[in-house]
């Protein structure tokens, strides 16, 4: 088998790969130990550009169709994915973002210059209540991102107290005051976000206190049990999760990481749309580097946590590119960020006993969304169709596996596989395995087998398209969606799979 391997390394260093190669995946049913926790399929809504406004609430009186505010074809978009949590309001504008701004007669509340993004007048119409109604709406989780940078500690307990307890407190009356009788379940907190840099330009020494300090605030009111979240590192800084891990240790429930797929080779963020094969590797590459990055900070953590109390939260991922001109951060999205999105969930996979969310960046209109709106029209993007192909491993039980893959040589000194595979089992003993032909140019065929598994049907969905850089436009939205997959059989004890060049499939296995 090495030596098999070896060959098609050297092959595909050579650039001769064959379209008959085939790649074997042994998927073992029988060996699952741990959950894929749905929250690493968490979404991330900030007052950036027009996520909040335009992209989820446009207001009672807007005459885009609307349910209480809230626009309609988003919000039943949204329902599709069975959306696990959702982080609000940032991102960098959290530690700027004063929550009682955010509450009252919306006519009264006051306006401030959101100072992160542009400057732009941010009316704080949409505040505590409109966000965790939201969060009702969609089924999902809240997860509030607390103010460190520019809030003071009574500032954050009052947010907890106002959202969560259910009492004769001042708070709780200040919330049914303002229309909401019965406190909501809040149970992921963040306590401040990148504090080392638009949160408060802090070392970690400092930030650890503060941590310490400001927690000890956020208190669990009527049956609420919050789940704290530290602020960690950016990428590669292994010295903020050390100090961290040596200074709050287990007094946090998560700590975070931010790792963004950003600069093309050429040291410049490229095109969301144009792009040349090389960039569509170097993504790539850049890409799957964040199994290094979760890699290190998870050995750093079992150092001081070998119990894996404490949990590595993701909770800012995706591409990020040249914002479209005279926009906050506003990207357009291909089929190349499918394969971001898919590639990484993989990893996230892999890690299940100690990653227990991630957040992708963001929900609308802004980095990696899922859904583009312009005035009344909206578009899915390709990444929304992974989370929606992806949707069974949530809560599956993660399933080992082993690939034998070509591999790539990319510019910059990485390797990359050619083909990704994740699979789970669910509660009902389906089988679900996500593939990805990374290969721009070659089909392939993937060989499964389930070991002693007896496999009755076998069905599927595709995401493909012609060319690496389509897209779905307010003009042509649907271009890129996921089809039904019949090119996988049940053979001779394997299913055999026939994979377009750049695809992405996922198989039900009963
Ligand atoms: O996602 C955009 C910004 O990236 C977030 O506000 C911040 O946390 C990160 O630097």
């Amino acid at each position: 088998m090495k030596k098999l391997f070896c060959a098609l390394f050297l092959a595909a260093c050579a650039g001769t790969m064959s379209a008959q190669e085939v790649v074997t995946v042994a998927v073992h049913p029988g060996q699952g130990e741990q959950k894929i926790s749905r929250h690493i399929y968490g979404q991330f809504a900030e007052h950036l550009g027009t996520c909040i406004y335009g992209g989820l609430w446009v207001g009672e009186d807007s005459e885009i169709p609307n349910t209480q505010g809230y626009r309609t074809d988003v919000l039943e978009a949204l329902k599709r994915l069975n959306i696990p949590n959702l982080r609000w309001p940032g991102g960098c504008f959290a530690d700027e973002y004063h929550w009682m701004d955010g509450i009252g007669p919306r006519a009264e509340r006051p306006k401030m210059s959101n100072n992160n993004w542009g400057g732009l007048v941010e009316d704080n119409s949409f505040g505590t209540h409109e966000f965790l109604n939201l969060c009702e709406i969609l089924g999902c989780e809240p997860y509030v991102s607390l103010n460190v940078g520019s809030g003071t500690v009574e500032e954050m307990a009052k947010w907890v107290e106002y959202m969560t307890s259910d009492g004769d407190t001042p708070m709780a009356k200040l919330r049914r005051e303002n229309g909401r009788d019965k406190a909501w379940k809040v149970r992921f907190i963040g306590v401040g976000n990148e504090s080392w840099g638009c949160g408060g330009n802090m070392r970690p020494e400092y930030y650890a206190d503060l941590y310490r300090r400001y927690s000890t605030y956020c208190r669990n009111y009527d049956g609420n049990r919050l789940f704290k979240i530290a602020c960690g590192a950016g990428e590669y800084d292994l010295n903020w999760t050390e100090t961290m891990m040596q200074r709050v240790g287990t007094r946090m429930n998560g700590l975070s990481l931010h790792y963004y797929t950003v600069t093309g080779w050429s040291g410049k963020k490229g095109s969301a749309t144009e792009f040349a094969k090389e960039d569509y590797y170097w993504t790539i590459g850049k890409c799957l580097d964040i199994e290094n990055a979760i890699k290190a900070h998870i050995a750093i953590m079992d150092k001081y946590d070998p119990k894996k109390r404490v949990g590595l939260m993701v909770d800012e991922w995706g591409t990020w590119w040249e914002p479209e001109p005279g926009t906050q951060l506003f990207q357009q999205n291909t089929l190349r960020d499918a394969f971001v999105a898919a590639l990484s969930l993989n990893v996230f996979h892999k890690y299940v006993d100690r990653i227990r969310m991630t957040n992708i960046a963001q929900i609308v209109n802004v980095l990696q969304s899922m859904i583009l709106t312009r005035g009344d029209k909206m578009v899915l993007t390709p990444t929304y169709f992974v989370y929606e192909m992806y949707k069974p491993h949530q809560d599956a039980l993660s399933l080992p596996l082993d690939i034998d893959t070509p591999t790539r040589e990319v510019r910059g000194d990485r390797t990359i596989p050619l083909v990704s595979a994740t699979a789970s089992r669910d509660d009902q003993g389906r089988v679900h395995v996500s593939l990805a032909n990374i290969d721009a140019d070659h089909a392939r065929k993937v060989r499964i087998t389930l070991d002693d598994m007896s496999v009755k049907k076998v069905s599927g969905t595709i995401l493909h398209s012609r060319r690496l850089t389509d897209l779905n436009t307010f003009e042509n939205p649907d271009k890129i969606k996921l089809r039904p997959f019949k090119d996988a059989k049940y053979r001779n004890g394997a299913i055999e799979v026939d994979m377009p060049a750049h695809s992405i499939v996922t198989l039900e296995i009963e």
